[in-house]
C-alpha cells in the first residue's frame, strides 16, 4: 500500500523558523492537519496559530524521550522537518551537536516501532553543501572542496545536516519498510513569494556562484512531496537540490 496524495496528520519539527512557518502555512491552506512540535507556541506565525487543524506541543526535541516522541507520531503519515540550530554562538557551537542527526535517527526509531502499514514520508530540510554518497554528485572543484572541508570541521551544524543525510542514506537506505525519506538541498535561501522553480537530481551550481532559492519555494515542495501523488514516487530516496528559476532582469 502506498499514498496517493494526502497523508493525515503531518508532524511538523521546526514550524516557528524561518522555512517551517512557511511550511506549515502551506500544509494548513492544502487542508492537512498538522502537529506541531515547537520550543515555545508563542514564536508560531499569529494568522495560522488559532487555525483549528493545528496541534501544538511545547516540548525541546534535544531532551523529548523517544516514547513520547513515538506517541506525538502515532497516527501521522509524513514527518516534515525544518530542524536547525539558532544562528548564535550558543546555538551554532553550544549542544546538542547533533539535533538534526539526532533527532531524524530518534524518528526512523519511532517509526519502526509503530510500525505503520504504510511507510511514514520523512522529509528533511537540509542544504547545497551536503553531499550524496558515494561521490554521486558531481564533482566540485578542489576549492569548494576545501571550502567544504573547512567549513564542516568549523560549524558543527554544516556536519550535522551532512551526517543526517549519510544516516538516511546509507543506514536506513531507500528500501525500509516503515520510513521512506527525502532530503531537500535549497541553495543560498532568499525571501520571496512562491515562485518557478527547479528540482534537479544532483547539485547543479559551484558554491562560489551560488544559486538562488526561495523559502516559499522550498516550503512548496516540501508540501508537494507529502501532499501530491506524484512528487513522492519521484524523489523518495533521494537527496533533490531545489533552485530558482532565473527572474529575467
Ligand atoms: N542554503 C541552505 O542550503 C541553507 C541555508 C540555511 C539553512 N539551511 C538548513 O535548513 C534548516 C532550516 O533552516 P532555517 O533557516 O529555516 O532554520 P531556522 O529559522 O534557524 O529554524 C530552526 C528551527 O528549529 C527549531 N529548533 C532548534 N532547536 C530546537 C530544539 N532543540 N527543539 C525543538 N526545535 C528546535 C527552532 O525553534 P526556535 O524557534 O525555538 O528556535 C526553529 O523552529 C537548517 O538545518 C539549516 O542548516 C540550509
Amino acid at each position: 500500500m502506498t499514498h496517493t496524495s494526502a497523508p493525515g496528520n503531518v508532524l511538523l519539527l521546526g514550524g516557528t523558523g524561518r522555512t517551517g512557518r512557511l511550511v506549515l502555512e502551506e500544509l494548513l491552506e492544502r487542508g492537512i492537519p498538522v502537529r506541531a512540535i515547537v520550543r515555545s507556541a508563542e514564536r508560531l506565525p499569529a494568522r495560522v496559530a488559532e487555525d483549528p487543524r493545528l496541534t501544538v506541543v511545547e516540548a525541546d526535541l534535544a531532551t523529548l524521550p523517544g516514547e513520547e516522541l513515538r506517541r506525538l507520531m502515532a497516527g501521522c503519515g509524513a514527518v516534515v522537518s525544518c530542524l536547525g540550530h539558532n544562528v548564535s554562538l550558543r546555538g551554532v557551537f553550544g549542544p546538542p551537536r547533533d539535533l538534526v542527526a539526532g533527532t531524524v535517527e530518534r524518528l526512523c526509531d519511532a517509526a519502526t516501532a509503530l510500525r505503520p502499514d504504510v511507510p511514514v514520508r520523512l522529509v528533511l530540510m537540509s542544504s547545497v553543501s551536503v553531499n550524496r554518497p558515494a561521490r554521486a554528485d558531481a564533482r566540485r572543484g578542489a576549492g569548494e572542496r576545501a571550502l567544504t572541508w573547512l567549513v564542516r570541521s568549523l560549524l558543527p551544524p554544516a556536519r550535522d545536516n551532512q551526517r543526517a543525510a549519510d544516516f538516511l542514506a546509507l543506514e536506513v537506505g531507500a528500501a525500509a519498510p516503515f520510513v521512506e525519506w527525502v532530503v531537500v538541498r535549497p541553495d543560498t535561501l532568499v525571501d520571496g513569494e512562491v515562485s518557478e522553480y527547479r528540482t534537479h537530481d544532483g547539485i547543479v551550481s559551484s558554491l562560489f556562484r551560488a544559486d538562488a532559492t526561495r523559502l516559499a519555494n522550498v516550503a512548496h515542495f516540501m508540501a508537494e512531496l507529502v501532499t501530491d501523488g506524484a512528487a513522492w514516487p519521484r524523489w523518495r530516496g533521494q537527496m533533490p537540490v531545489v533552485v530558482d528559476d532565473a527572474v529575467a532582469p
